[in-house]
């Protein structure tokens, strides 16, 4: 049987962020070495400043943290400020004192000229070396991707390189300065990347996501909505505030 998923629901993101944060310091001082994974956008900002307000006050010491991120634009240069890599740097690794040697971003991980196959399973390597992700931070996009999991992905995905889909590319147009600037291809660690995850971590935030998390937890499980793969995992904890979990329980039909 599938576990139910422990679902909170807040009056305000901040509350999520610190819960989060304030579990992750704990699983920091509890072992010293962990393994983050960490994704991008607008929804894990707040998180990452709270978990850099920690170390700031010296209640979070990262010294021993190694991180993952989950996913990469392909097709941009390595120094362009728009790639994950360097989102990553600038908001998150540096921020919180992850040491160089033990940051993972995909793409751009592994040096010489492999193709994408070799890189991709190079990526899945270099997580099982270290011993696996303890803990992975997660967003949901509009159409129920996790990573670039782009909906169909099936629940046995593994890093490979992904087409991106229309409203991904549409909600990054912004930061590219149009829709034409925004690349097609990405590199993704798969759902069953994501599922060997010890801790999945979700936060999702605002009514534009209200629908998709509604879909993600009480509709189907398959590839057509890749968050709801998530269900079948067994230590998953996902925060919403209001506005997000509007529609899960609202006694309306789920949209297909
Ligand atoms: P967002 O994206 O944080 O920019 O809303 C979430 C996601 O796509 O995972």
């Amino acid at each position: 049987m599938t576990p139910a998923p422990e679902t909170i629901v807040l009056d305000r993101r901040e509350q999520a962020e610190s819960d989060l944060a304030g579990e992750i310091a704990a699983l920091v001082r509890e072992r010293g070495r962990i393994v983050l994974g960490l994704a991008t956008g607008d929804t894990p900002t707040g998180l990452y400043r709270e978990l850099a307000r920690l170390r700031r006050e010296k209640l979070l010491d990262c010294s021993r943290v190694v991180a993952f991120g989950l996913d990469e634009y392909l097709g941009l240069e390595p120094d362009d400020p728009r790639t994950f890599a360097g989102w990553i740097r600038e908001k998150v690794l540096e921020l919180l004192g992850i040491p160089e040697g033990s940051r993972h971003v995909p793409a751009t991980d592994v040096p010489g000229d492999l193709t994408d196959v070799e890189r991709c399973a190079a990526y899945e390597r270099s997580i099982r070396d270290a011993g696996g992700i303890d803990l992975q931070i997660l967003g949901i996009g509009r159409n129920g991707h996790i990573a670039f999991n782009e909906p169909p992905s099936t629940g046995d995905s593994r890093t490979r390189v992904v087409q991106l889909h229309p409203w991904t590319r549409e909600d990054a147009a912004p930061v590219f300065g149009g829709l034409a600037n925004v690349p097609t291809r990405a590199i993704t660690m798969g759902i069953a990347t994501i599922l060997d995850a010890k801790r999945i971590r979700v936060l999702a935030f605002g009514s534009r996501k209200a629908a998709i998390v509604a879909r993600a937890l009480g509709g189907p499980i398959g590839p057509e909505v890749p968050a709801s793969f998530l269900r079948g995992h067994a230590d998953l904890r996902i925060w919403l505030d209001r506005e997000a979990a509007r529609e899960l329980h609202s006694g309306r039909p789920v949209r297909p």
